[in-house]
């Protein structure tokens, strides 16, 4: 685990433009000096993310949003108020200041507030904002532990800071603040439900309604993505059949009755509760992906809560 003063070196690389690795709730992010275009280009080639995909900001407090967008409606506030720190992301009309490689240009910019406690006192201690995607190559599978950065990324980060296993598991939600109007660009960390329980009713664009990379309203959200190296295929139905002759993984809520026939059964949670769920679940792929099998089958979660995240992520790992 981090010390205070490996917190002040990671504060004072960031600062000098250095790539930092850091726990948060949701993943571990690759961090940079958002304000420093030569930094934020490290982030991208240390990825190998295509600079169509903007990144998200995180800052440690609503006082540090002043500088870095020029509208904050009253929509915002109440999710503020309610999801901050969390994972939740929203993106809001940008000011100047940020650099366009942040957003790949676009007029809005995307901004959080982790309620890690490492990413707290980094953010704090650094006393700049901090352009962080997931810590993982594009396209692959998320970190949700220093060592999964570390096998990842390895040599191409300055330091890694170590906060445990992530508490959430998967991604923050990403919605766009247009007035009063929210609309979901990816489902994570808050729940659709806990959403509307806020703001009242919330925009779902279709999947399909910007099939190029360039339309998409959230640029990042390609089809294929999250993607371990095995081919994995989503289960139609309970009964899915391992095809013989081959290893086959399982990877499901619940373990069903008769397992034998895989290699490999992990099971999220055995009471079926879906936050526990997302806590383990790309850890769970990452070790389905290291265990040498032909195929991985994974059982689609019920459409509901933090179920709506997962699916998202199997619906892109899929092999299309
Ligand atoms: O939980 C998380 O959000 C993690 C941790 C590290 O904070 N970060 C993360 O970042 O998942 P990344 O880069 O993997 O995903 C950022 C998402 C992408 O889908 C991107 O397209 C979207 O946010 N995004 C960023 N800026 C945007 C903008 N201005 N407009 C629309 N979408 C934006
Ligand atoms: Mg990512």
């Amino acid at each position: 685990m981090s010390t205070s003063a490996d917190i002040s070196h990671a504060a004072q690389l960031l600062r000098d433009g250095g790539l930092v690795a850091i726990p948060t709730e949701t993943v571990y992010g690759l961090a940079a000096h958002a304000l420093d275009p030569l930094a934020v280009a490290r982030v991208f080639a240390a990825k190998g993310r295509p600079n169509f995909d903007p990144l998200i900001v995180h800052v440690p407090e609503r006082e540090a949003l002043a500088d870095l967008v020029s509208e904050f409606p009253a929509t915002a506030v109440k999710l503020a108020e309610q999801f901050w720190p969390g994972p939740l992301t929203m993106v809001l009309p940008k000011r100047d200041i940020v650099p366009d490689i942040v957003t790949a240009g676009l007029s809005s910019v995307a901004i959080r507030i982790p309620d890690h406690p490492v990413a707290q006192a980094l953010l704090k201690e650094a006393g700049i904002p901090l352009a962080a995607p997931s810590a993982n190559p594009f396209g692959r599978l998320s970190p949700t532990t220093a060592a999964h950065v570390r096998e990842q990324l390895g040599d191409a980060v300055d330091f890694i800071l170590d906060g445990g296993p992530c508490r959430v598991g998967v991604e923050s939600t990403v919605v766009q603040i247009t007035g009063d109007q929210v609309q979901l660009l990816r489902p994570g960390g808050v729940t659709l439900e806990e959403l509307e329980a806020v703001v009242g009713s919330v925009v779902i664009p279709s999947a399909n309604a910007h099939p190029s990379s360039a339309a998409q309203p959230s640029p990042g959200t390609l089809p294929q993505h999250y993607a371990p190296g095995t081919p994995l295929i989503l289960a139609t139905g309970d009964d899915q059949a391992p095809a013989s002759g081959k290893r086959t993984g399982l990877l499901c809520l619940t373990a069903p009755s008769n397992t034998i026939a895989y290699v490999v059964v992990e099971e999220l949670s055995n009471t079926g509760n879906l936050t526990e769920a997302a806590a383990n679940f790309f850890a769970a792929l990452r070790r389905l992906d290291a265990a040498g099998l032909d195929v991985i089958i994974a059982q689609p979660f019920r459409d509901t809560g933090l179920g709506r995240a997962l699916n998202d992520r199997l619906t892109r790992a899929a092999t299309k």
